[in-house]
């Protein structure tokens, strides 16, 4: 008989996942949820036919280019693959799968829970609340905005900013602007009742809310950077829910304490799990940690994504979800 394929999960799973997994792979689990060092990584690219990452791990060339190597699939747990050198894996000739599709919409509701706590305040008045600094009901208590006919402005247009289009319009009545690398579209424009605008200045300049959702990586390195802050609307919120490096973490913290903007509402950081001290300091910045797809559901779905690709990888059939 066949020895079954011997695969790495770096991060702990969920439970239904793991033992999916385990009845058809030969599975070794990260019992202590710690993230693997580099050293680490390449004696697992040694040791295994299927390596399994999170967005924790750095799979850099160094870590790919190793003598002896096993693994042949990448299955990452995650859509997003910026911590994954694609183009290295590919040189190498090593495949590499994401989780699409299953995270859209539960990445999409904390973008909308985000916008929802940074335009009303939500972190500063449960800040107040638990502080027992809450005197009472006044009419000018914590005042925040109102969403209705305001402006939200998503930068890059993906499935999860088209899904938080949806949301926002459909409940809240937000017109939709949007700037990608390309237009999307007609049907896909009509149905989300977002409007393209080419330069992404000028739908800065014209937003009351902006969302990133553009990947991660190189070509957007600090795109949100201290010109591009002051292009912005003083009534205006920044929500981050795609990864930390796309803003200029510096120059937004200068921005919140100068009120040069309203507020942000971040979900990612530069270097996680590090968060800029000076947002720690700030009220008007709302900060989660990194929980964008943070439902049993989706962490499921996302685990059982990556078993689809490993399953037809090891059967010899294409992958569900090639990146490399
Ligand atoms: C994941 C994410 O939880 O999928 C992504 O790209 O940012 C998160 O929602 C994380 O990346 C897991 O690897």
């Amino acid at each position: 008989m066949n020895q079954a394929p011997r695969i790495l999960l770096t991060r702990r799973w969920t439970e239904a996942v793991e033992r999916h997994l385990a009845i058809r792979y030969d599975v070794t689990l990260n019992e202590a949820d710690v993230p693997l060092t580099a050293d680490q990584l390449r004696q697992a690219m040694r040791d295994y036919d299927a390596l399994c990452p999170t967005v924790t791990d750095c799979i850099d060339a160094s870590v790919l280019d190793v003598p002896g190597r096993r693994v042949r699939l990448i299955g990452n747990f995650g859509v997003g693959y910026n911590h994954i050198d694609v183009g290295a894996a590919r040189a190498f000739g090593i495949r590499v799968s994401n989780t699409p599709d299953v995270l859209t919409d539960t990445t999409a509701e904390l973008a909308v829970l985000l916008l929802l706590m940074a335009t009303r305040r939500a972190g500063e008045g449960e800040r107040e609340l638990r502080a027992g600094r809450w005197t009472g009901w006044r009419p000018s208590h914590l005042t925040g905005t109102s969403l209705a006919g305001k402006v939200l402005g998503l930068i890059g247009f993906g499935r999860i900013a088209q899904a938080t289009a949806r949301k926002a319009q459909a409940a809240f009545g937000m017109q939709i602007l949007y700037h990608g690398r390309r237009r999307a579209d007609a049907a896909i424009e009509a149905q989300t009742g977002a409007q393209f605008i080419a330069a992404l200045d000028e739908l800065i300049a014209n937003s009351d809310v902006i969302s990133l959702h553009c990947p991660g990586g190189p070509e957007t390195f600090h795109l949100i950077n201290a010109a591009r802050l002051a292009l912005m609307r003083p009534t205006a919120v920044l929500i981050n829910t795609a990864r930390g490096p796309v803003v200029d973490e510096a120059a937004l913290v200068a921005a919140l304490a100068q009120r040069r903007i309203a507020a942000a509402g971040l979900d990612v950081y530069e270097d996680e799990p590090r968060v800029h001290p000076g947002l720690l300091q700030l009220e008007n910045a709302v900060l989660l940690p990194h929980l964008g797809s943070a439902t049993i559901e989706t962490r499921n779905a996302m685990g059982m994504r990556v078993a689809a690709n490993l399953d037809a990888y090891f059967s010899g059939q294409p992958l569900q979800d090639p990146v490399a």
